[in-house]
């Protein structure tokens, strides 16, 4: 499903009982808003857990113990669904705020040269990168885009992902960047989960276009926003501004059109090269993603602001960086921190929010912790969905991870295995067996 709309609920209430550790992910102390500083920590553990959930939202969360003593569910037991949980670890299921599944082929040519030494900006240049990825999209069939990506939908349940945003951008012509948001529509109408799509027509300027850029911008503020708004498409737009991609004064063209045209916007940010971000407070971004670069002066602007920091280290792994986003600058100035996995073919090739998790916790130093609560409740806040996602409470969605672990922090620990036992997404039970 789409944000915008809900699936029909599921036929019968769903209780988990024995959750060794439920990560409710809710917190008394924090704020209203995204977590920050201190509060990203905050994972509100109930230990023998107990989940209930009704016509595909959360109505429960306490102790299996008094769960079982609820005079509705005594009376209703032989309709509930119950799972025991028998110990494992229960949590919101993933918000993986920054993936883009529409694309046809890996990029393996690059990633040879990379490991011969070229670097990403290299490849791109001599022809490579984003541009390589397009003709394959511009003529492969809608259909054919869809089956791929309800293949990502469903890989991305079964590691524990319930809410995903989906961008495109492997087009870059109206009709192309038009069909991939289709085949992203039509890709979540088959699935339990929630998807979250994003015009990314401003990835990179395409090669017919190369000179002037001006008319290629022109052409997603005039023709693809406006079209994607009127089709209702897409919730957000997207700018990758960079080196080598969109400069800042392109880049507020894009977020002008985006709010004559009723879109939210977020942006690609310092993931090659330090911008400027005070300019484009004013459109208020949900979202700054990479954010490997970013001044001092930025980061205090931010920590009084609900734009959420986006770090992907998936993509510093896979091109086999040294650096990666300096999480505890922003986390411990009071910017609010979120995880994804940044999934595409030139730069992050997993669907795995574990993974994310476990390379912030190696390589960032966030705590296990704060990685769960950055890839649930703040990636929620990303997307514009805190108030139905990221943290299981009464009244939110019902989209849970069981995980087969004892200890929530063995989630980030075991890296590159699939601990996820089952899903649940808007009420409806997705398992691994
Ligand atoms: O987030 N930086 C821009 N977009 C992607 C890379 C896309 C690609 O290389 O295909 C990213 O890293
Ligand atoms: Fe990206």
């Amino acid at each position: 499903m789409t944000a915008t709309k809900r699936p029909s609920p599921p036929a019968n209430p769903l209780l988990l009982v024995n959750i060794g550790q439920l990560l409710t992910v809710s917190s008394a102390a924090a704020k209203v808003g995204p977590r920050r500083g201190c509060h990203l920590k905050e994972l509100g553990i109930i230990e023998d857990g107990a989940v209930l959930c009704v016509g595909g939202r959360i109505v429960s969360v306490g102790k299996t113990k008094e769960a079982l003593r609820d005079p509705w569910l005594k009376k209703n037991r032989r309709m509930v669904v119950e799972i025991d949980c028998a110990g494992k670890v229960v949590l919101p299921g993933f918000v993986d705020s920054h993936t883009h599944p529409v694309f046809v082929s890996p990029r393996l040519v690059d990633f040879e040269k990379r490991i011969e030494g070229a670097s990403y900006e290299e490849i791109a240049a001599a022809g490579g990168g984003i541009r390589s990825s397009l003709e394959a999209v511009r003529k492969t069939a809608k259909s054919a885009l869809t089956a791929k990506v309800v293949t990502v939908l469903e890989e991305i349940a079964a590691h524990g992902t319930t809410t995903v945003e989906a961008k495109s951008g492997y087009g870059l012509t109206v009709e192309s960047e038009m069909k991939s948001l289709e085949a992203i529509k039509e890709a979540a109408s088959r699935w339990p989960g929630t998807v979250v799509a994003t015009l990314l027509g401003a990835h990179v300027v395409p090669k017919e276009f190369q000179g002037c850029s001006q008319k290629y911008v022109e052409i997603v503020c005039k023709e693809m926003i406006p079209l994607a708004a009127k089709r209702k498409l897409a919730q957000f737009v997207d700018a990758f501004c960079d080196k080598g991609a969109f400069t800042p004064g392109e880049t507020e063209q894009v977020f002008e059109a985006a709010g004559k045209h009723g879109l939210k916007v977020r942006a690609h940010m310092g993931q090659l090269s330090e911008t400027e971000l005070r300019p484009f407070l004013r459109f208020r971004p949900a979202s700054f993603d990479h954010m490997d670069h970013v001044n001092d002066d930025d980061i205090l602007e931010l920590a009084k602001r609900d734009t959420v920091a986006t770090l992907v280290p998936g993509a510093n792994y896979f091109l086999g960086l040294k650096e990666y986003p300096n999480a505890r600058r922003l986390i411990d100035a009071g910017v609010p921190v979120a995880l994804a996995t940044d999934y595409n073919p030139g730069t992050s090739p997993t669907i795995s929010m574990p993974m994310a998790m476990s390379l912030a916790c190696t390589h960032m130093k966030m705590s296990p912790a704060e990685a769960v609560a950055a890839a649930t409740i703040n990636g929620a806040w990303a997307l514009g969905v805190a108030e139905r996602k990221g943290s299981i409470e009464p009244g939110k969605d019902a989209d849970l991870a069981v995980f087969e672990v004892k200890d929530y922090r063995e989630i980030p620990y075991w890296f590159g295995a699939n601990r996820c036992a089952m899903t649940v997404l808007n009420g409806v039970v997705a398992s691994r067996d």
